[in-house]
């Protein structure tokens, strides 16, 4: 029963790498002879039930058509002034032929790895409610401004990363309210979140980073060339 439900993926790629400090998005620096935004669309592909992706790219952006992605079978949609934006156009522009669930991942997370993505889904699917790729916080947290003012327990603390995967229905639902009141949402879960919905932390490997500094980019690099030599082997 559970293979029937179609699943839709979002890459969120229309941001402008503002913190990059570069004169392009930071989704089109190369890594090896492929840029971040193909390998992270490589991994998708490799995603068995993944049945479509969609990519948000800026209107303004004279990149994305450059690149041969004619065997990834990628749609694009135009993205919006917020990540959030990007991820409810993509959500609208598929509303005439919906999927069951999507999985949102940011174009700046290349090395997601494709078992990490898979699990998610089978637990969501598993326990019918959403949730995202998340890995617990390591280091000795602390709360303060110029000075350390107290030790915040970490016990409870995960990072969230992506994917991030829900029913159609109900991410659309709650990205629509999230933008009708106004509410700051910086991933889906947020906006899950703020309509009282369930979301599932679900322990994935901290090594997939998001790209955002120019130090990312460098560990990003080495990751990503550690990844394909294992593959190789
Ligand atoms: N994103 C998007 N639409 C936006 C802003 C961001 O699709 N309006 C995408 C980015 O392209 C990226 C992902 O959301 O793949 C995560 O966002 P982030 O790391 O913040 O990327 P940027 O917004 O591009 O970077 P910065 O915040 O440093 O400008
Ligand atoms: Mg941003």
């Amino acid at each position: 029963m559970m293979n029937n439900i179609t699943i839709a993926a979002v890459v969120p790629a229309a941001g402008v790498g503002a913190r990059m400090g570069l004169n392009h998005p930071k989704q089109y620096l190369k890594i090896g002879d492929k840029t971040v935004l193909e390998h992270t669309l490589s991994k998708l592909a490799n995603v068995p039930r993944l049945d479509k992706i969609y990519v948000a790219v800026s209107e303004t952006d004279g990149y994305f058509a450059a690149l041969d992605l004619s065997a990834l079978a990628v749609t694009r949609v135009t993205g919006g002034k917020e990540r959030a934006d990007s991820v409810l156009n993509a959500l609208l522009a598929m509303q005439n032929t919906p999927p069951d669930w999507v999985l949102v991942h940011d174009a700046a997370r290349p090395l997601v790895e494709v078992s990490d993505i898979t699990n998610l889904i089978e637990q969501c699917l598993t326990h019918q409610e959403g949730g995202i790729l998340a890995s617990k916080v390591k280091d000795t947290i602390k709360r303060g401004t110029s000075h350390s003012e107290e030790t915040v327990p970490r016990e409870t603390l995960w990072q969230a990363l992506t994917p991030q995967f829900f029913p159609y229905q109900q991410l659309l639902t709650a990205l629509q309210q999230a933008r009708q009141n106004k509410l700051q949402v910086t991933d889906e879960a947020s906006a899950i979140e703020q309509a009282g919905q369930p979301v599932r932390l679900v322990s994935g490997r901290s090594d997939n980073i998001k790209i955002t500094t120019p130090e990312d980019y460098a560990l990003a690099s080495f990751l990503m060339s550690q990844q394909s030599k294992a593959r190789s082997l």
